[in-house]
């Protein structure tokens, strides 16, 4: 108590925050010094004394939900994908739920996805892609991707279609934009929702007829991730972006809780109308904050995990020039192993924003012997996500009954990826060094 006398609170958080400032400085030093034996990460976080006065700010006045720094980041996230709707979550995988089930609501009508309906996806991913379609009752229909892109094979779509495709639900595989030209004529053709899972490539832009924009912003929904490992981080945290005002009010409401109401936490009555209209069935005047018009969840993320993530956002362009750099000056390096392993380009009219290198062995080379190699020298290293989904554990039942979800063609380079490829990072704290020691690395290892 004496620490702060004779001080106005606003003086007392002050002298906090500057002592949170030297703490971060003296005992959080980003480790950039690089010595045989360093264990390189295929990610971590990069941050310095702003996100932990941001995050000391927002403990100090304890408002704990989501509050003025959620609303300012949604506004600046928003901003800068140059979409109009934002909705702040507690993670990527919340992110694609919500994206997905925003189209299965009531107010799509005859566009409302339903169950036993079809979207075609990928096997050749992360789970939380999928996981909503199946959890739903709605089909997935998985298709092949493409090497040395490992994005969907847009060539396969019109294969895949049936009279029951409602959307085709995607992500831009480490941070490389599938072909959104072709992807997109495909569903606009059939008036198909076209959800991006945009988690591994916030910052990667594709240009379309002759115009470049961010991915996530080309489809009807966007989602990010800000999980540590990603292009930026608040921890756990996520969101879901649309330029559409119907889906993001059913976004809004699903996010929290299904409600009808827009009131932001611990506000009352913003429309006028709290206790002047009917609703359903309940009796006229019920209150309209306690009115669902969805099956909702609460998918919010708290405060201090925005403000962490206002912080991050102002250092995003200089984090993706750095990640630009990593891959540029990894793939440089790798040219000479060519012969044992595929090193990965980026799709046509795209310019990828890289989440990690991805690697696929081949003529003799094998990731069985490389990949323990690698890692015994300190390079971690990384599957692409689940390999096939149809092959993993969770999958067992349906693959044994064969129902719930549909194959179109075969998914041979999907077995390839789940066979014979990794990934090592290009985070923005990784030095040229460390890109340098890795490709060195990497090179004896095929060798
Ligand atoms: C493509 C993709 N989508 C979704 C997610 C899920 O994000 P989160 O870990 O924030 O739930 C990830 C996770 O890394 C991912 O790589």
């Amino acid at each position: 108590m004496r620490m702060f006398e004779g001080m106005t609170e606003e003086q007392a958080r002050e002298q906090v925050l500057s002592m949170v400032s030297a703490y971060c400085d003296a005992y959080h030093k980003p480790q950039t010094a690089f010595r045989q034996g360093t264990r390189i990460p295929y990610a971590a976080r990069v941050y310095d004394s702003r996100e932990m006065v941001n995050l000391a700010d927002s403990a100090l006045e304890f408002w704990l939900t989501a509050g003025r720094y959620a609303a300012r980041f949604e506004k600046r996230f928003a901003e800068y994908l140059s979409v109009g709707h934002c909705a702040l979550v507690n993670s990527g995988s919340s992110a694609n739920l919500l994206a997905f089930m925003a189209l299965t609501s009531p107010l799509l009508g005859e566009r409302r996805i339903n169950r036993g309906d079809e979207v075609i996806t990928v096997a050749a991913g992360f789970p939380t892609t999928v996981a909503p379609i199946i959890q739903y009752g709605a089909v997935p229909v998985f298709v092949d991707v493409t090497i040395p892109q490992y994005n969907m094979d847009a060539s396969r779509l019109e294969d895949a279609l049936s009279p029951k495709t409602k959307a085709v639900v995607a992500a831009h595989t480490l941070g490389n934009p599938f072909d959104i030209k072709a992807v997109k004529a495909f569903c606009d053709k059939y008036n198909l929702w076209l959800i991006e899972d945009n988690c591994d490539a916030l910052g990667s832009e594709y240009t379309l007829d002759g115009k470049s924009k961010l991915t996530g912003t080309f489809g009807d929904i966007g989602t990010s991730s800000f999980y540590p490992p990603h292009h930026m981080t608040m921890g756990e945290g996520g969101a879901a972006y649309t330029d559409n005002a119907l889906l993001s009010k059913i976004m809004f409401s699903i996010r929290d809780w299904g409600r009808d109401c827009v009131c932001a936490s611990g506000q009352d009555n913003l429309c006028g109308h709290r206790f002047d209209r009917r609703h359903g069935e309940l009796p006229f005047g019920y209150d309209h904050k306690y009115v669902y018009s969805h099956f909702g969840y609460n998918l919010k993320a708290t405060d201090m995990q925005a403000a962490i993530g206002v912080a991050q956002l102002e250092k995003l362009p200089s984090f993706l020039e750095r990640r630009r750099h990593n891959f540029d000056r990894l793939k440089a390096a790798l040219a000479s192993a060519r012969n044992k392993l595929i090193l990965p380009e980026p799709c046509a009219n795209a310019d990828p924003s890289w989440f990690g290198f991805l690697l696929t062995c081949k003529d003799g080379a094998d990731r069985a012997k490389i990949v323990p190699f690698i890692e015994s020298k300190g390079i971690q290293t990384r599957m692409l996500f689940a390999g096939n989904l149809i092959r993993q554990p969770c999958f067992d039942r349906m693959r044994g009954s064969g129902e719930g979800y549909r194959v179109a063609g075969d998914l041979r380079n999907t077995d390839r990826i789940m066979n014979d490829t990794f990934w090592v990072g290009v985070y923005p704290g990784m030095t040229d060094e460390m890109a340098d020691h890795m490709a060195k690395t990497i090179i004896e290892a095929v060798r």
